[in-house]
């Protein structure tokens, strides 16, 4: 589907040669004397006699409307009309347009108060109605749009909010496409596959390392946990160099297990399969990655991701065993199933060479998390405070929120060892927070945050499949660096 945006006013809509037209409606809607037309007229009508009740979401679809191009009419309203509302009456209405001859649909943003505000809410909303995952079921059923037009007053003022958005959707989409894909049709080997093919896009470069170049990086923590599997490691380096070259970059580290049995502390059997979802930090790279391509943004990024298996196996790491990591420290693997942080912390010290301006770990880390949160805010840790409120605010600009967790030291005393320096995992308690205790003994003494997605880089049950997060927060978050 391809995104345009097109200056249109609400007289033009009328005549707007589109198979649906969808109207934004907000609550503070009033009809000026000059400003009278079919639509707007309707518009006040409808709303007035509350045949399109107050409430966002609330819509109305009107098949062949007297004076209207478009042959499908729908009239939604979005309250205040903040990105969050814009995002569900978007939604709410992209339910009336799907139909085998709805091939080209507009979105009227011109009634709004900002409708540059509303530009990425409605295009993240109408991309997520529309993404169809076909890449093991061809029988699925696409949407037939083929067209999203995006309607504003005035197109010049409104081209810089549209390009990041669209950049955005590229990234979102490109995420959730990779984290949807099984085990067996997204393996380490396929992902490095894909960051190649995305290195063949003008300002990425990609590298990918394997079994051999991994050990001479004596990544000893990786390979342990890779060693129970049949598929090879990879190890993918990106770069995106938009900014000065004497500017530090901000490297991007994605957790990239392609599937997560627990190893020989073997998860149970009931939903195992969500673990394929297990590479959705890996996944939330690449998107972020393509999302720069799209955009072109001047700031320098890094994208390092270890991705591997974790399996049982005659070879496979087992309880006790100890590693010692390319940091030189060494870790006892109490339970193989905190493969993640075992993985990671080698990325993390490879992350230095880079000089970072910062470091930003990306992982479905935890079911504690998953707890803690649920799935509408990630769990962010961060060393400064500053780096903290700028995750954050990204989080809340993007409508991809984020809330901090503590790193206290004090949490990272279940993680002593009487046979290493340290094991890799504590008791029960706050179990996402000893784990990014962890990830912090190999970060010496850069600026960092972590990202635990565990509850909100995909959906279970009915909806099940990836949400393509934390994406518009990492984008968010570059773009804001771009000033700086
Ligand atoms: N990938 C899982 C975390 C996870 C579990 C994410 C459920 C989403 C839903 C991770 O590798 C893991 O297994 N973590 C363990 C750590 C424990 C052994 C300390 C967990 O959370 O149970
Ligand atoms: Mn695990
Ligand atoms: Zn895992």
């Amino acid at each position: 589907m391809n995104f345009e945006i097109k200056t249109l006013s609400p007289e033009q809509a009328v005549q707007a040669a589109v198979d649906a037209l969808i109207v934004l409606i907000p609550d503070d809607f009033s009809l000026k004397r000059g400003q009278r037309n079919a639509l707007t007229e309707l518009v006040h009508d409808t709303t007035t006699r509350k045949e399109v009740e107050a409430g966002v979401g609330k819509s109305l679809m009107l098949y062949r409307a007297p004076g209207f191009k478009a042959s499908r009419l729908v009239l939604v309203r979005c309250g205040d009309a903040t990105p969050a509302q814009v995002r569900s009456a978007v939604s709410a209405a992209m339910g009336h347009v799907r139909h085998a001859s709805t091939r080209k649909v507009a979105i009227l943003l011109s009634l709004l108060p900002d409708s540059n505000a509303a530009i990425q809410a409605a295009m993240m909303a109408a991309a997520d109605a529309t993404y169809t995952y076909t890449e093991t079921k061809p029988s699925a059923k696409a949407s037939a749009i083929k067209t999203l037009q995006l309607g504003v007053p005035a197109v010049a003022s409104a081209k810089a909010a549209f390009a990041k958005a669209q950049a955005a959707v590229v990234g979102v989409t490109t995420a959730r496409e990779w984290a949807n894909r099984p085990g067996n049709h997204a393996t380490p080997t396929m992902l490095a596959k894909a960051a190649v093919a995305l290195g063949k896009k003008p300002g990425i470069k990609t590298e990918v390392l394997g079994p051999k170049e991994v050990e001479k990086l004596g990544m000893g923590s990786f390979m342990a946990v890779a060693q129970g599997s049949a598929e090879p490691l990879r190890f993918i380096i990106m770069r995106y160099n938009g900014g000065k070259k004497s500017d530090a970059p901000v490297v991007l580290v994605g957790k990239g297990i392609t599937f997560d049995t627990g190893g020989i502390s073997l998860k149970p059997g009931a939903g195992m399969d969500e673990m394929k979802f297990d590479m959705g930090g890996a996944a939330s790279v690449l998107g972020t990655f393509a999302a720069l391509a799209e955009l072109k943004p001047s700031v320098n990024v890094v994208g390092l991701i270890p991705t591997c298996e974790n399996m049982p196996d005659g070879k496979a790491i087992k309880p006790g065993d100890v590693v010692t990591s390319m940091s030189g420290q060494t870790i006892e693997i109490l339970n193989t199933d905190a493969e993640g942080r075992l993985i990671l912390c080698d990325a993390l010290t490879y992350a230095a060479r880079f000089k970072p301006a910062c470091i930003v770990d990306i992982a479905t880390l935890t079911g504690a998390c998953v707890i803690a949160l649920g799935s509408i805010r990630t769990g962010m840790y961060a060393t400064t405070d500053a780096l903290a409120q700028s995750l954050s605010d990204a989080g809340e600009r993007s409508l991809d929120l984020c809330w901090r967790m503590p790193l206290d030291e004090a949490y990272a005393d279940g993680l002593k060892s009487n046979f290493a320096d340290m094991a890799n995992v504590a008791d029960r308690k706050a179990g996402s927070v000893t784990a990014a205790k962890f990830l912090q003994k190999f970060v010496g003494e850069h600026e960092w945050a972590h990202l635990d997605i565990a509850g909100s880089a995909w959906n279970s049950g009915g909806a099940k499949g990836a949400t393509g997060r934390p994406v518009p927060l990492l984008l968010e978050f570059l773009v804001s660096r771009n000033s700086v």
